[in-house]
């Protein structure tokens, strides 16, 4: 989710496509258009066949002051309603409400109405308001398509608990319009203060090789990483992720992603590319030992055990820390369990990073595969203490303290 800074009213003069679709939320559709228009923005209204069920284009356009568009034709004189050009004219398409089928059909590109194929078409940043009854929400297919929606970029902006039209109690309520208006004006607020800057981020584990079919990994999954990159690109930053084997996708046009495996094969990949990078942030939880030598094939089982022998991986943050310009930053993480701080500030001092984000696996929904991170931002100045939120807010609040660094 995005944060929710206060902000001036930056929606005055933004083009925003409003899909909407058949959840009884669409009555608040009318509102949203209404405050969006109230801050300034032109508003075009794209509606499925079942938002009309909800909602009717007349109260629609009336509100907006253009026909709303539901058809690939319009209907009277046979015009054919251009989603190309609508995915050129708007500065965001947001999708207030979102159900459950539409999330499916965006995530898998299944284009059978004119919002699917607008949505298809969109170069904007695109905005996801889902709105449905809470078991819906909760299933598995709902989530794993919302995740996908999160890897093309998209927003999303997550509903809210309460009682449903259903009368159950729950997650799956839309986001309130003022809500949802704060989100995108807050968007629109993020300077573009990363323009110019290159920063590499190194993500997810690395696993190194027992024999053809074994290795040796870490449960990271990348998401801390991944979120960074995504906040980073988004200030306009160019983005190198050197990332580790994981189960993300991510794309933006300003984010190229090395892909590697091993812990050998991440060193040489951060290490070229810090070169021309303003910083790095090293988020990969890397292997410290490898095996000394890679069986040529699959071990078998035979007598009482194994004995692997291992050998220490370079030490990439040391490295880069050691490389390290004047011009340049770096930060690294530190993931402890016992005596975290002292341990942390060591860290900082040898790797010579500029500041460490701390991590502890004693904190509830901090750490390892969570999609929530509570952290602790460490420098030479002193500590400061964050409050558990979602891996993207966490993302952010690093990367503010990047950006003021600059
Ligand atoms: O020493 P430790 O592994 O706890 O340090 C953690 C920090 O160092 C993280 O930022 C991690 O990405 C980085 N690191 C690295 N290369 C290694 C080991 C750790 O970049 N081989």
């Amino acid at each position: 989710m995005i944060g929710r800074r206060m902000t001036m009213n930056t929606l005055q003069g933004k083009r925003i496509v409003l899909g909407i679709t058949g959840s009884i939320a669409a009555y608040k559709a009318a509102v949203l258009a209404r405050a969006l228009i109230k801050k300034g923005a032109e508003v075009q209204i794209v509606i499925t066949p079942a938002g009309k069920e909800f909602i009717t284009p007349i109260t629609l356009s009336a509100l907006t002051s253009k026909p709303v568009i539901s058809e690939f034709f319009a209907q009277r004189d046979g015009t054919w309603h251009s989603h190309v050009d609508l995915g050129l004219w708007a500065d965001a398409m947001l999708i207030a409400p979102a159900t459950a089928s539409t999330i499916g059909k965006m995530a898998h590109g299944v284009a059978d109405n004119m919002l699917v194929t607008t949505y298809l078409s969109m170069k904007a940043p695109v905005f996801v308001a889902p709105a449905m009854d809470l078991d819906m929400f909760a299933h598995p297919s709902t989530q794993h398509n919302l995740e996908i929606l999160r890897s093309y970029g998209n927003h999303i902006i997550e509903p809210a608990t309460g009682e449903l039209a259903s009368h159950l109690t729950g997650k799956g309520r839309m986001e309130e319009p003022e809500k949802i208006v704060e989100v995108m004006e807050s968007f629109f607020a993020r300077k573009q203060e990363l323009a110019g800057r290159r920063i590499v981020i190194t993500a997810g584990p690395t696993y190194e090789k027992i024999d053809p079919v074994r290795f040796i990994g870490n449960y990271s999954s990348g998401k801390m990483g991944y979120a960074l990159a995504e906040s980073c690109a988004e200030r306009g930053a160019e983005v190198i992720l050197v990332s580790g084997p994981v189960n993300l996708r991510i794309s933006h046009p300003n984010i190229r992603k090395v892909d590697v495996e091993s812990a050998a094969e991440m060193y040489d990949a951060a290490v070229s590319a810090f070169k021309e990078a303003d910083a790095g942030i090293l988020c990969a939880a890397v292997a410290d030992f490898t095996p000394e030598t890679v069986a040529g094939s699959k071990i078998k089982r035979e007598g009482d055990g194994l004995t692997l022998r291992l050998k220490p991986t370079k030490d990439i943050a040391a490295a880069l820390g050691q490389q390290k310009r004047a011009s340049q930053l770096l930060i690294g993480f530190a993931l402890e369990t016992n005596e975290e701080i002292t341990h942390a500030k060591e860290k900082l001092a040898r790797k010579n990073f500029d500041f460490i984000v701390l991590n502890s696996l004693n904190d509830k929904g901090a750490g390892f595969r969570t999609d929530t991170n509570k952290i602790t931002i460490i420098d030479r100045q002193g500590i400061t203490p964050y409050p558990l939120k979602s891996k993207k807010e966490v993302a952010d609040d690093i990367v503010d303290r990047l950006a003021n660094l600059f």
